[in-house]
């Protein structure tokens, strides 16, 4: 605990609920120290030599004295592979069906006495101590694995094991979840443990909410992203390489994956950073495609206090003009903060002020917490026990309900891994859509029970169901947001099936896009949260999530005005772009800044308005590729190595390069930009990559570029669709991808490809193939010939 932590946990303790979290956390270690035993006596355990091996679909096992490694190449070039006979099921992750083995990649011996199988995009090289390579088809190596060891308790119990891979030396680390101090992850330590830091949190505060084992790492030799199928707590150490280290000879980068149980099974991805993505969502799953309500702008406070208040808001909205798509109610409309509740002092018809606040344009959508108050009577609560034969809640290993502290008071939690609780749950949200919410926002689902000290969560060994395997909290943790998410997205559907649900969530794993989107949870307020918020974004997104974003402005205390019109304007080129602050912090709305913000704030909306098109585009596009509309600027350009070190910027889709600025004062900043020309999408003026460049950013907006050829789907003044053309540099041509809004529901969505190119004086812009080829059909407005 560093002092920080220490602080946090005292104010804690010394507020209302202080005494209640003071028992809770001791509830929770004692019911630990009687049923975990500290681990006795432990056997360690490596592979030992190999002995045989035998060839299997895609693959095979590599035999070896002490244990096997299974080797799967699945069709589309995701390899899996597993010791100890893992299999790839069961698994939270996966969508569904394991995809088929190629059939033409075979096992066979290397010249090295070990083993190898060759297939179109990898080459697995075993060894003969069970060290595993991965190479590309040109034979450079992007990954090796050493080989493993394991521990095993004596008396029987969760084996541990450690994993340590080497990378090129010139290879940087991305991904793991959402990492406050990325989105390069340097040098330190990681854990797998989904956390709530408790208040706020800043780029020193590991883990956070949303972890998952999937490291994406970018070299020369290519970009892979490795995913290590265990939901158990973990750490991953990472050292990046060095090249020319000692006496001229590189260093390779390291990362250690440390595990408390569960199998050592593992994908790889390899190819482009396009491509990894695409494999990636493949094996876990499409993005959901939020409606597209959700991709105007939100805003959310703890604290709208009434029915009066919301209407406040909106109020002021609309009189300045000001856009506005969502509005999010908080644990405040709650009855008691009772889950499944309204107060019906301050909130007395909210379907009525659903209804009312629809017609102007602007949807509500509700919190949803998943502990549920300890209260017979309550009748959420009492169907919850009636449950089935165990009842919908955690039990602790003697048999009893689990009982923790959240904003209720006392409550127990709904065991998500029971396919039965999932249905149940899912049934309630009935009762929020008859109350003329829109949408949900999961909140508090790591998940979250108040503790003076230690894991603010539930015993570790808590008992779930685990989809009828069995298991403790140790497995289930990580996995509780994912599979509420699961239960919450379901529900929806079968209550409202003819729209697509949206949902976002704080907590969350690998495949967590199947259902909805995140946030970035409780942000601190000041320059570095706005600097964690984006790493948050651009981790996530690459990690197969491609919806969220932050509580623009910060989540806690008071922004100076330049912070929040800073962090509002990089909010609005972001999927999620929402406000929101707590209940004791600062109001964000853009008029409580004074004029001047507001005005800034006000351009910032309209350009979001402006963009809605190419976002819409942007959710079809993650849903068909996986690509995320947030992309390091690597993205297309994964060779540039001094792009792999860029954070202060990030790609929206293929056209636009957002440069936020992140520290006070600033007027202009420098900006490095990938291959080719770039336009200031305000002044029009080109700049050439790849190399710094430095860029305008007055008060009144920060830097975009266009990249030259873009086609963008926009909003002209009317509301009609247009396309934006940016001229290709001369001798160049360029295109775009356009999808137009197919509503809320399931209609399936047409991409439409547009190419841009110079024809003697003239940029043109065409369809290309399918139905209308040629014709363009939409009006066009050309930029970047203004000189
Ligand atoms: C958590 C959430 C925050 C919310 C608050 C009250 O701190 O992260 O967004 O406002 O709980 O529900």
């Amino acid at each position: 605990m560093d002092g920080r932590d220490l602080v946090r946990r005292v104010r804690l303790v010394g507020s209302v609920r202080g005494l209640r979290t003071v028992r809770a956390a001791w509830r929770r270690r004692s019911a630990d120290a009687r049923a975990l035993p500290p681990r006795g006596a432990e056997r360690a355990r490596v592979p030992g030599a190999l002995v045989g091996a035998e060839p299997g679909p895609g693959g095979g096992v590599v035999r070896f004295a002490r244990s096997e490694l299974r080797i799967r190449v699945a069709v589309g070039g995701a390899v899996f592979w597993a010791w100890d006979g893992a299999d790839p099921l069961p698994s939270y992750a996966l969508a569904g069906e394991v995809p088929a083995a190629d059939p033409r990649a075979v096992l066979e011996p290397d010249k090295d006495g070990g083993w190898q199988v060759v297939s179109e995009r990898l080459t697995v090289v075993v060894s003969r101590t069970g060290a595993v390579e991965l190479r590309t088809p040109g034979g450079v190596l992007l990954r090796r694995e050493l080989p493993p060891r394991w521990w095993e308790p004596v008396g029987g119990g969760a084996v541990r094991w450690v994993q340590r891979s080497e990378v090129p030396a010139d290879a940087r680390f991305f991904g793991l979840g959402g990492r406050a101090s990325g989105p390069r992850l340097r040098d330190g330590a990681y854990g797998l443990w989904n956390t709530d830091p408790g208040g706020r949190f800043g780029p020193g505060d590991d883990p956070l909410y949303l972890t998952m084992p999937v490291q994406v790492v970018v070299s020369d030799a290519g970009t892979h992203l490795a995913f290590h199928d265990n939901t158990w707590a973990g750490r991953v150490v990472v050292r990046e390489g060095e090249e020319g280290a000692g006496s001229g000879h590189d260093r390779p980068g390291t990362c250690e994956v440390r595990m408390e149980g569960g199998p050592l099974r593992c994908w790889v991805v390899a190819g482009t950073p396009a491509r990894v993505l695409r494999g990636w969502t493949a094996l876990t799953g499409a993005p959901a495609v939020p409606p597209s309500w959700a991709l105007g702008p939100q805003h959310a406070r703890w604290g709208f206090g009434s029915e009066r208040e919301v209407r406040r808001v909106v109020a002021g909205y609309r009189e300045r003009g000001l856009p506005l798509s969502v509005l999010h109610l908080d644990i405040d409309h709650y009855d008691g903060h009772r889950v499944f509740t309204v107060d019906r002092g301050r909130f007395p018809s909210l379907p009525g002020l659903a209804k009312e606040l629809r017609e102007e344009g602007v949807r509500l959508v509700s919190i949803v917490d998943p502990a549920v108050k300890a209260a017979p009577g309550d009748a959420v609560f009492d169907a919850g026990v009636a449950l089935g034969e165990r009842g919908a809640y955690v039990r602790d290993a003697r048999g009893r309900v689990v009982v923790g502290e959240v904003w209720p008071g006392a409550c127990v939690y709904p065991d998500f891994t029971d396919p039965v609780v999932r249905e149940w749950w899912g049934s309630l949200y009935g009762e929020r859509l008859a109350q003329g919410f829109s949408g949900i926002w999961h909140d508090m689902n790591e998940p979250v029970s108040f503790a003076a000290f230690g894991d603010p969560s539930l015993p570790r060994s808590a008992r779930h169901v685990l989809e009828g395997a069995g298991g403790d909290h140790r497995e289930a943790h990580n996995v509780y947001g994912l599979a509420m998410a699961r239960a919450g997205y379901e529900g929806l559907l079968r209550l409202r099936p003819e729209e697509r649900p949206f949902l976002f969530s704080r907590s969350g794993w690998a495949g967590m896009q199947r259902y909805g989107g995140t946030w970035s949870g409780d942000v601190s307020t000041g320059w570095p949260g706005l600097r964690a918020s984006l790493s948050l974004v651009l981790g996530l997104g690459l990690c197969g999530v491609p919806y969220s974003g932050p509580d623009v402005g910060g989540f806690d205390g008071f922004p100076s005005p330049e912070l929040y019109l800073r962090w509002f304007q990089m909010g609005a080129y972001l999927p999620l772009f929402r406000t929101h602050s707590a209940i004791d912090a600062g109001r964000r709305e853009p008029w409580e800044f004074g004029p001047e913000v507001l005005e800034h704030a006000r351009s910032a909306l309209v350009e979001r308005e402006r963009l809605h098109p190419y976002f819409v585009t942007l959710s079809h596009v993650a849903r068909l590729s996986g690509a995320p509309y947030v992309r390091p600027v690597w993205w297309a350009a994964p060779g540039d190595r001094a792009l792999r070190g860029c954070e202060d910027a990030f790609l929206l889709g293929d056209a636009l390069l957002v440069a936020p600025v992140m520290k006070a004062g600033a007027e202009r900043r420098v900006v490095r930009l990938p291959r080719g020309r770039w336009y200031d999408t305000v002044t029009g003026r080109a700049y050439e990559g790849p190399g710094p460049v430095v860029v305008d950013a007055p008060l009144s907006r920060i830097p975009v570029l266009a990249r030259a050829g873009a086609v963008i789907p926009v909003r002209d003044a009317d509301g009609e669709l247009e396309l934006e053309v940016w001229a290709p540099a001369p001798g160049r041509t360029g295109g775009g991808l356009v999808v137009r809004d197919p509503g809320d529901g399931w209609a399936e969505a047409e991409v439409e490809r547009y190419v841009s190119r110079w024809e003697g004086e003239r940029v043109v812009v065409e369809r290309d193939g399918g139905e209308g080829a040629g014709a363009v059909g939409l009006p066009v407005r050309v930029r970047g010939v203004e000189g």
